[in-house]
């Protein structure tokens, strides 16, 4: 414990914690999603199979699966994130977390069961299959370059009757003035059909193949989300085939470009439909 107080502890005094961009908690994941139902919806699993799990796919610091900590003493709580970073690097560092918004106190925290936390590529994710009640995820798969993989892996992880709440793109007000490639529903998932012209992703999901899974769109605060939930048992199969010398790195390019490029963040994944699949 005193090794992840000093850990924080230095990370304040050099002004390195890290801004909003890797600590969204529960105030931002209800501004877009329905707090009150999801939180009947996991009392009624608890009460029903006295357990509930939860996945957040790219937990940041880790604020909103500490929230969730609290919201659900109950739950069993998994996160993941691609890689470790000089914030967290083990369960233990999530401690750092629960520190400093004050979530718990350091005496606390010996008895309080830790989020188990994984680091991998959210397109393969490292669960056996109907495993989770809830998967959350806030501002990542926008960086993830198989996306459509990441939301079959999503689907297949979860368990009948189980929801997801995915933030899977962000519109800034700054993409008026963006560059063509750009210029999409959803940016960063773009789907071209047989006659090479952008389907937008609220479309696409509406293609007969894919509505008999049920996976609805909201766009809210310049953010669309996906709100699945799994009503059949069936794999979730896009039937995209990913164009990877189309598709970029935009994080990359607003390192490498000049100042009209620096905005750019996450990865523009570029897709075909499947010929035998109809829009
Ligand atoms: C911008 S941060 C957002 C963190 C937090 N969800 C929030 O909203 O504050 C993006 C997070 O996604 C994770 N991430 C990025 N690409 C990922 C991928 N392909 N698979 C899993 N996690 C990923 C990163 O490790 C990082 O924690």
């Amino acid at each position: 414990m005193q090794k992840v107080t000093n850990k924080l502890q230095k990370l304040i005094e050099s002004g390195d914690w890290p801004a909003v961009s890797r600590n969204r908690g529960v105030d931002v994941f209800k501004e877009r999603f329905d707090l009150n139902q999801l939180r009947g919806f996991i009392h009624d699993r608890i009460q029903k199979n006295g357990t509930v799990r939860i996945l957040e796919i790219g937990f940041g610091v880790g604020k909103l699966i500490w929230d969730f900590r609290i919201l659900f003493p109950e739950a069993e709580l998994f996160a993941l994130n691609k890689t470790r970073d000089r914030y967290i690097k083990s369960n233990e560092d999530l401690k750092m977390t629960a520190l400093y918004y004050n979530y718990f106190t350091e005496d606390e925290l010996e008895s309080i069961k830790l989020p188990e936390i994984y680091f991998q590529d959210c397109q393969a994710l490292p669960f056996e299959s109907n495993y989770f009640d809830v998967v959350i995820s806030l501002t990542t798969l926008e960086y993830a370059k198989r996306k459509e993989k990441a939301l079959q892996e999503i689907w297949r992880v979860l368990n009948i009757g189980g929801k997801a709440y995915v933030e899977i793109d962000s519109i800034e007000s700054c993409f008026k003035d963006c560059p063509d490639f750009l210029k999409s529903d959803s940016p960063r998932f773009i789907i071209y059909d047989n006659h090479n012209q952008i389907v937008p992703l609220t479309t696409f999901l509406k293609n007969p193949g894919i509505t008999e899974f049920n996976i609805g769109t909201s766009l809210k605060r310049g953010k669309l989300d996906l709100i699945m939930c799994k009503n059949i048992s069936n794999d979730l199969n896009l039937n995209l085939e990913f164009i990877e010398d189309k598709s970029k790195n935009l994080t990359i390019m607003s390192h490498q470009h000049n100042d009209s490029f620096k905005w750019l963040w996450g990865y523009q994944s570029i897709y075909k439909i499947r010929e035998n699949t109809t829009c």
